[in-house]
């Protein structure tokens, strides 16, 4: 039988296991014009937490009692499309399910050669993309200028670090503990750390950590750390949008300071960014990011959890900070 995994209850706050249901199925057969998969890697991810709530989106929301779907590597187990062959990998927006057919549409190959199968779900995939792309686009990176980052142990986080040392900034990280601010540093090249859960005064931090102002926010998680960054935020400053997970799991909106006079004061650009309006850039940014690991210049880091029945917990351990890098999990 085939495992799949569906959403049972849209989650009230944080996630819980009960909010997930395992269903079994008939196992599927590929018909002409399919390929049967089988998951390898699956990508559990924050903005997943958006799709389970019935709200309108730039993405559709999950189906109550429908499987949930996510980025996932799989191995074609069988063909009958011919642009796929047994044996191929592939990776693709599919279903939590452990065996699925596909018509191809949307599955693009990876190659083992070249990565990690699991790296087309971080550096290689959306994650990397992210990066890349937004700071291209909104980052406008000068040598010498102080990036402040968010999230800066995870997956989008770590390789925002890392481009902003390869365009010679200073790179200031934000995370949620002094384990993570090592790997940072180690790792990841940045040059200081701030560890939000044991300081207690988020501004003042940044502050001593930033002594020339930050000129680029790159904020992942909003509310009061983006707060914070803003109270120092140079002239021409930009605030990069990419995520809010400290506030995914709010159940009512959340209000703050106003930050309108330090806007137009320091003429501050603050721009949301969504990296699925950039499909066009997809093949020179996966160029690039694959130069800067093959020069040793970019490096990356995965947990990785493994079995399919690990899924949600996987995916309930992103808002606990469990993972440092991308978050993913391997199926046998
Ligand atoms: N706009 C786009 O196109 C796009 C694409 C990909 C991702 N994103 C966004 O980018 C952000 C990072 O995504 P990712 O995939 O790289 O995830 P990630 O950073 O690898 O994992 C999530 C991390 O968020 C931190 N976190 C959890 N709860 C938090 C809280 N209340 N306050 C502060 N930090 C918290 C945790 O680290 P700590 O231990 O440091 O707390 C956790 O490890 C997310 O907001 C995501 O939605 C946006």
């Amino acid at each position: 039988m085939n495992q799949a995994i569906l959403l049972k209850n849209r989650p009230e706050g944080k996630p819980q296991l009960s909010d997930f249901e395992f269903t079994k199925e008939d196992q599927p057969e590929d018909q002409d014009g399919e390929v049967l998969l089988k998951s390898k890697y699956v990508s559990v991810d924050p903005y997943l937490r958006g799709r389970m709530r019935d709200v309108e989106s730039y993405i559709d929301p999950f189906k109550l009692n429908e499987p949930l779907e996510s980025n996932i590597v799989a191995e074609v187990i069988s063909s009958k499309n011919s642009n796929f062959k047994e044996g191929d990998f592939v990776h693709g927006m599919l279903k939590w399910k452990e065996y699925q057919t596909s018509d191809g549409k949307g599955l693009n190959k990876v190659d083992e050669d070249k990565a990690s199968l699991s790296a087309y779900l971080g550096i290689l995939g959306l994650t990397g993309l992210t990066a890349y792309i937004s700071l291209d686009k909104i980052g406008d990176l000068k040598k010498g200028e102080t990036l402040l980052v968010s999230g800066a142990s995870g997956a989008v986080g770590s390789t925002v670090g890392q481009i902003g040392k390869i365009k010679g900034c200073r790179v200031v990280g934000i995370a949620g503990s002094d384990e993570k601010l090592e790997l940072m540093k180690e790792k990841f090249g940045f040059d200081e750390g701030i560890n939000y859960k044991s300081t207690e005064d988020m501004a003042e931090a940044i502050a001593s950590t930033c002594p020339n102002g930050v000129d680029v926010y790159y904020d992942n998680v909003g509310g009061e750390i983006l707060d914070a960054a803003m109270n120092n935020i140079n002239k021409d400053g930009r605030v990069i949008n990419c995520g809010a997970i400290s506030l995914y799991n709010e159940t009512e909106p959340q209000t703050g300071p106003r930050y309108e006079g330090i806007f137009v004061k320091k003429t501050v650009k603050m721009q949301g960014f969504l990296v699925r309006d950039h499909v066009k850039e997809f093949g020179p940014a996966i160029q690039q990011l694959t130069k800067w690991l093959n020069e040793d210049k970019l490096t990356y880091s995965e947990t990785v959890v493994e079995g399919f029945e690990n899924i949600p917990q996987a995916f309930i351990d992103l808002f606990e900070g469990k993972n440092k890098g991308k978050m993913v999990v391997k199926i046998y």
